[in-house]
This record gives structure tokens, C-alpha cells and sequence, in this order.
């Protein structure tokens, strides 16, 4: 394996429970493939903006008829495109806001999912371009929400991931962490369960 491509979306870098979770996994995937790269994008110390028109016109536009502010917006999503293309797995950070994603998040997907890159439209339907590879995401939650309608997270990201290409989706969730001590802990003991399969 070479490299590990490591997303977080937490708007805390203390107390985290996906960012802590996730480091678990990382340092378990680390332990199994020494050889591997991490390389971190942490979608909140380095925002990236919302899609604008200066994006979505420079991606209509062959690079040599872009405006130096097209390129410029262009070039920063080329460069996440080209991160998750080099990277074999991909371990997403993902708490849940609102019964969704992140907005820092969901602005990643948005500059990511990028026809005639990482997916393409065909006379039968859209089709991804994006090789198959190892994505985990570690969800962290108040509530409990798996399988339920209200779970705006999990679909939606199995979804967008699907639409490039990439099927191969584990889920660790961290749940019931605003339920009480009692119910938090138990949200933790099956993680870190879940966790435990990953590594052997
Ligand atoms: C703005 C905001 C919105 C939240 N919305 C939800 C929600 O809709 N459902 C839920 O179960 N928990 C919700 N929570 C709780 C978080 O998912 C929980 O605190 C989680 O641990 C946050 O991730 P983190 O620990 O990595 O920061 C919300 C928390 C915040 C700060």
C-alpha cells in the first residue's frame, strides 16, 4: 500500500470523537502496512470554499482559455481529485450535523465529483471513473441513527462515493455520545468492536 489519505471534517480539534476515532484506525491500518504514507487534509483548519461560478466555468473550459482566477480554482480541485486518485484506502472523519455531513465535508464531495474525472455521463447513465479502493468512515453522533430515516450521512455518502466509482464502504459509527454516560459508552464499546475487526 502507498498511500493513506486521511479526510477530517470536525469544526473541533479538541474532544473530537471522529478525529479520535479515526487516528485509532489510521494507527491500526499503519501497523498493518508500515510502508504506507499518510497524507491528512483537515477540511477545518483549511477550508475549502463553496463551489462559485469562477469553478464551475473554469471546468467547462480547456486550461488554455481559462481566466488566471479559473485555473487558480480549477488547480485546487484538480489537487484533491489527483489526492484521492494516489491514495490506495481512505479514512474519512465524518461527525454528523444536522442528520448530514459537514459542510466542509460536503464542500470535498462537491470538488471531487467532477465529470469527465472522477465520474462521466453516457447515453445509459452516469459512470465512474474513479478506481474501486478501501474507503472507512468513522461517523461520530449524539443519537442513534443507524438504518433510520433521519440518517442523512451514511446514504448520502455511500452515495456520492458510489457515483465516482468507489463501492468498497465501511462504516464505523460512534454513536449515542449526547445520550448520557451510560449510552455513551456503550456507543464506544461497539466502535471500538467494529475497530477491532478492521485490524485483524
Ligand atoms: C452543530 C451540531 C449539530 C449536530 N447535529 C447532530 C444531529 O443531527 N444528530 C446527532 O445525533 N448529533 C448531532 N450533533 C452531535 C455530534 O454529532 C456529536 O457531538 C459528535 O461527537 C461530533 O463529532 P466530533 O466529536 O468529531 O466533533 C451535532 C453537533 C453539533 C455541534
Amino acid at each position: 500500500m502507498k498511500q493513506i489519505l486521511v479526510i477530517q471534517s470536525s469544526a473541533r480539534q479538541n474532544g473530537s470523537l471522529s478525529r479520535e476515532y479515526t487516528a485509532n484506525l489510521v494507527a491500526r491500518l499503519q501497523a498493518q502496512h508500515p510502508e504506507a504514507k499518510v497524507v491528512t487534509r483537515d477540511l477545518t483548519a483549511q477550508a475549502l470554499p463553496h463551489l462559485d461560478e469562477t469553478l464551475l466555468n473554469g471546468w467547462m473550459k480547456p486550461v488554455d482559455q481559462q481566466t488566471d482566477a479559473e485555473r487558480a480554482a480549477s488547480e485546487r480541485s484538480n489537487e484533491l481529485v489527483d489526492e484521492l486518485m494516489a491514495s490506495d484506502v481512505v479514512v474519512i472523519g465524518s461527525p454528523m450535523y444536522n442528520f448530514g455531513i459537514t459542510s466542509t465535508l460536503k464542500a470535498w464531495f462537491d470538488h471531487v465529483l467532477r465529470a469527465g474525472r472522477t465520474f462521466k455521463y453516457t447515453e445509459t447513465g452516469p459512470v465512474g471513473l474513479t478506481p474501486d479502493r478501501k474507503v472507512y468512515v468513522v461517523t461520530s453522533r449524539g443519537g442513534r441513527h443507524q438504518g433510520m430515516p433521519q440518517d442523512h450521512q451514511q446514504p448520502y455518502i455511500t452515495t456520492a462515493l458510489g457515483f465516482i466509482g468507489i463501492q468498497d464502504v465501511s462504516f464505523v459509527h460512534v454513536e449515542a455520545q449526547g445520550l448520557g454516560e451510560v449510552e455513551a459508552g456503550k456507543g464506544r464499546a461497539e466502535a471500538e468492536k467494529v475497530l477491532a475487526g478492521i485490524a485483524a
